[in-house]
């Protein structure tokens, strides 16, 4: 694997678009997958809770469903474990160790269960002395650590930020855990929460984060709840201007896990979700319970006409046009001069209300000028046709729920 400095000489010279990214060959598009946190936390009680406790028997359910229900093929690949994994001490020689109870196989035969069905597989650290929830932490120990899930197969790694002493070594700690996975050899996507903790202290620096980080969190976790997403894109949105130019190829901005699937969204919500992570070109990592989900939400998640504006091979992350009359409307540039266009109804009363789509609010680059196709991708597909250059769209958007359209 390539080291942290070639890869910030390689990217100067060639001079790539936005930011070169943490260049380990690793994320060229939004990393796809699956982590337990958000729908099942930190359940560690087996005998009360056997299915949904946080133990090797989840995760191998988990890894059969996203093989047999369609998932790999969607393009999810990466089965991740957040925190509460962990034994709460490390064994003799300083090495980590997962609670022997709960994972009696250890993380090594999980990793070679999950890569004999063609997944990948996500652990979870963090850079402090303990994770969040009061697990052994990787400080003073990243070069151990890192070595520890190379040796055992591990492709991603959440490095969370919770009791850090000091900025200094909250930076330091995230940058020489970077260096010391590429050491490794092996190739592990690195998936920061960097910013999350040190915006708290200063103004962060998203170019020295996307040299180091594949991925990063910027804002608090998220909830199974319309009030929670509506959070996080609205903080995505007041900073746009510092988050959307550090994402690219390689290095990508994390609004958090896709909730669909799960209690708190309506189906208009969950809509909403799926348009503006795509937009966003956000990781698309679902908390959910792949073993009991509903078929309209499955297939919201694996449409394959969205997912590809996530994926699109451009990679440039989308941002907000204007915000009026209680609508939103997003863009996200595509490969070869299309455009991907999202409009949000935030009003929360009354019925269907209409939304002007017009040419004049869209980007520039748009490649089309005589005949634009445009087609409706969410909530249903429809094919709109070919419009002239001028042309002004009336769009039908539902209280809370989102028309996304693509542009060719
Ligand atoms: C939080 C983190 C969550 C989850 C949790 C685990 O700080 O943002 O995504 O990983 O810790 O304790």
């Amino acid at each position: 694997m390539l080291g942290v400095w070639w890869a910030l000489a390689a990217g100067a010279l060639l001079c790539l678009p936005g930011a070169p990214g943490l260049n380990n060959g690793l994320a060229l598009s939004p990393p796809m997958g699956w982590l337990h946190w958000e729908r099942f936390m930190c359940e560690t009680d087996c005998e009360k809770n056997p299915s949904s406790c946080i133990s090797e028997q989840l995760f191998m359910q988990m890894a059969d469903m996203m093989v047999s229900n369609g998932w790999l093929k969607a393009g999810y690949k990466y089965l991740c474990i957040d925190d509460c994994w962990l034994a709460t001490e490390r064994d003799d020689n300083n090495r980590l160790q997962a609670d022997p109870t709960r994972f009696p196989g250890g993380i090594k035969k999980l990793a070679d269960y999950v890569h004999a069905r063609g997944l990948l597989l996500g652990i979870y650290q963090d850079v402090g002395k303990q994770t969040c929830a009061g697990y052994p932490g990787s400080l003073g120990f990243y070069e151990l650590d890192a070595q520890t899930f190379a040796d055992w197969g591990v492709d991603l790694l959440k490095f969370d930020g919770c009791n850090y002493e000091s900025l200094e070594q909250l930076e330091d700690g995230y940058r020489r855990m970077s260096i010391a996975l590429n050491h490794t050899g092996r190739h592990i996507l690195y998936s920061c929460e960097w910013p999350l903790y040190a915006r708290h202290l200063s103004k962060v620096n998203y170019t020295e984060v996307a040299e180091y980080c594949n991925s990063w969190r910027n804002f608090d976790d998220i909830q199974d709840s319309w009030t929670s997403l509506k959070y996080v894109i609205d903080f995505t949105a007041a900073f746009q201007d510092q988050l959307v130019p550090a994402a690219g190829p390689g290095a990508w901005n994390d609004p958090d896990m896709l909730v669909i699937g799960n209690f708190g969204l309506s189906w208009a919500q969950e809509v909403t979700q799926m348009a503006l992570w795509s937009i966003m070109a956000a990781p698309l990592l679902m908390s959910n319970d792949l073993r009991n989900i509903n078929p309209r939400s499955q297939a919201l998640l694996q449409n394959q006409e969205v997912i590809a504006i996530n994926q699109d091979s451009l990679g440039a992350q989308g941002y907000r046009v204007l915000k009026a009359n209680s609508f939103e409307l997003w863009e996200k540039p595509l490969a070869g001069g299309s455009l991907a266009v999202s409009v949000t109804n935030r009003q929360e009363i009354g019925g269907a209300r209409e939304f002007l789509l017009s040419r004049s609010d869209l980007w520039k680059g748009l490649a089309c000028k005589e005949k634009c196709y445009l087609t409706q991708l969410l909530p249903t597909r429809y094919e709109y046709g070919s419009f002239n250059a001028s042309f002004c769209l009336p769009l039908s958007v539902n209280p809370s729920s989102t028309v996304l359209v693509r542009v060719d």
